[in-house]
């Protein structure tokens, strides 16, 4: 059977991994530039292919779905508008031009977060061999649950970010119904303790010591209240 494989790289802007760069593994690569990703349009997105069939499909379906030599032919009744307006285009060409910096700087905050949290319980996980990682979030492994260290943190003055995801697909709305007596302990572990703090290029490495702090002392005082 000949499946076409859609590659989900929405906030995987650059990443590689040895030979594999995001969005040019499957078919069809999706890439998002939603305000929270690594680069931004305001909303929107790009896809990626090098399959020509695929190209002048997507390239008449964002037209209107009219044919790509001639705009008087409608040839994809499911075309739409789908296009950027020339505002939007100008703030995707300014991205380009500083994501690479952009990512340098999440690069260096996650190290940051990584030396200061490497002898405590927490694990920051971080790209590991030949590559690079876009540092769409951080996103820490924890030993305390996360709604407990979100309040604690939220005392502190630090606002943690969404996790990646707390609940899991098996128990949305949408799925539950059908999939909730699947049994994914190490699913349903994760999502409890997990944690993404702040993680954007502006962060000052003195935030990050703070925040670093604030996680330390979490762990003690959480010790010390269900003692
Ligand atoms: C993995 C993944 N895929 C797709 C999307 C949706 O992207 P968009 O909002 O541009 O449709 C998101 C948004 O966060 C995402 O995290």
């Amino acid at each position: 059977m000949n499946v076409p494989l859609i590659e989900d790289a929405a906030h995987a802007h650059l990443s590689y991994r040895d030979n594999y760069t995001a969005g040019t593994i499957g078919d069809i690569g999706c890439f998002s530039f939603f305000p929270t990703k690594v680069m931004t349009t305001g909303e929107g997105g790009v896809i990626s292919t090098n399959n020509q069939k695929y190209y002048e499909k997507i390239k008449s379906l964002k037209n209107f779905g009219r044919d790509n030599g001639d705009a008087n032919i409608i040839i994809n009744p499911e075309g739409n508008n789908f296009k950027i307006n020339e505002f939007t285009g100008l703030l995707g060409s300014i991205e380009c031009d500083r994501v690479i910096s952009r990512i340098k700087k999440r690069t260096d905050l996650l190290e940051r977060y990584y030396n200061n949290l490497k002898n405590t319980e927490y694990s920051v996980i971080k790209q590991s061999g030949d590559g690079r990682c876009s540092y769409y979030k951080a996103i820490v492994k924890t030993p305390i649950n996360s709604l407990w260290l979100k309040k604690y943190c939220k005392n502190n003055d630090i606002t943690l970010t969404g996790e990646v995801y707390k609940i899991p697909i098996h128990l949305q709305y949408l799925y539950k119904k059908d999939f909730s007596y699947v049994n994914l302990p190490n699913t349903d572990y994760y999502c409890n303790y997990h944690i993404c703090p702040p993680l954007y290029p502006e962060l000052t490495f003195k935030e990050v010591d703070y925040i670093c702090d604030i996680l330390k002392q979490a762990l003690i005082d959480y010790e010390k209240q269900n003692r």
